[in-house]
């Protein structure tokens, strides 16, 4: 039975995450493979309704739990609906955040239990877990900068208008994350030119899956 691969892009506000997948599915379709590009909250039809619920703020009055809770809800629709079948189809799954995501917005700055927003996680992935997650580092003045021009004249989403200090301890999480499971995650200076960042990008993927297609037997990281 085929099975794809699992690329998750983590990373606070105006990293490039979007750029980035743009840049890694053009480079891996002209390698001939079949790449779904996604992205959370939403990438369903019935998570991009939540989305829409959680980014206009009209959950924030119900408190963090609650919206962790809605947050669970669009993912697991989404790993039902679209990354599980594209994964049996052997497809290469990109995907703009997912549980890190929830792990340092939910967790760390909503101040969440760490036992509560692991057991949502397990009921939530049911065992659909990245191979691979790129976390696009950047100091979170440079990234709220980048995501203020790319917005114009928008005004800023639930959580970007959130303040720089709780941007800076996100962005202290994400690096947590990746220093405690090495071997699924990596961290790429995102303050480079955007083909720069692309050329990482590719090579980490392409040591990845090959070693992946080696049949490397090591465990994963505990989680
Ligand atoms: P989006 O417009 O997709 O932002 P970005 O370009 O920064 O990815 O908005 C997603 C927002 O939702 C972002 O501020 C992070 C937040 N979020 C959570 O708080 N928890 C989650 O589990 C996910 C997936 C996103």
């Amino acid at each position: 039975m085929p099975r794809g691969f699992f690329i998750t892009f983590e990373g606070g506000e105006g990293a490039g995450k979007s750029t980035q997948i743009r840049l890694l599915a053009e480079h891996l379709r002209a390698e001939g493979r079949e790449v779904v590009t996604t992205r959370e909250p939403g990438g369903s039809p019935g998570a991009e309704a939540i989305r829409h619920v959680l980014l206009s703020g009209a959950a924030e009055p119900f408190g963090p739990t609650l919206e962790a809770l809605l947050f669970a809800a669009a993912r697991s629709d989404h790993v039902e609906q679209v990354i599980r079948p594209a994964m049996d189809r052997g497809a290469i799954v990109l995907c703009d955040r997912f549980v890190d995501s929830s792990r340092v917005y939910q967790g760390v700055t909503g101040g969440l239990e760490p036992d509560f927003m692991a057991a949502l996680e397990r009921v939530t992935v049911n065992g659909v877990m990245p191979d691979l997650t790129i976390m696009l580092d950047i100091d979170p003045e440079e990234g709220l900068r980048r995501a203020a021009e790319r917005r114009g004249e928008e005004t800023a989403d639930r959580f970007e208008k959130e303040t720089l200090d709780i941007h800076r301890r996100r962005r202290e999480a994400f690096l947590e994350i990746a220093a405690s499971e090495p071997r699924r995650c990596i961290v790429i200076d995102a303050s480079s030119a955007a083909e720069e960042v692309a050329g990482q990008i590719a090579e980490a993927v392409s040591q990845v899956t090959s070693r992946a297609m080696a049949g490397d037997s090591e465990e994963a990281d505990n989680v």
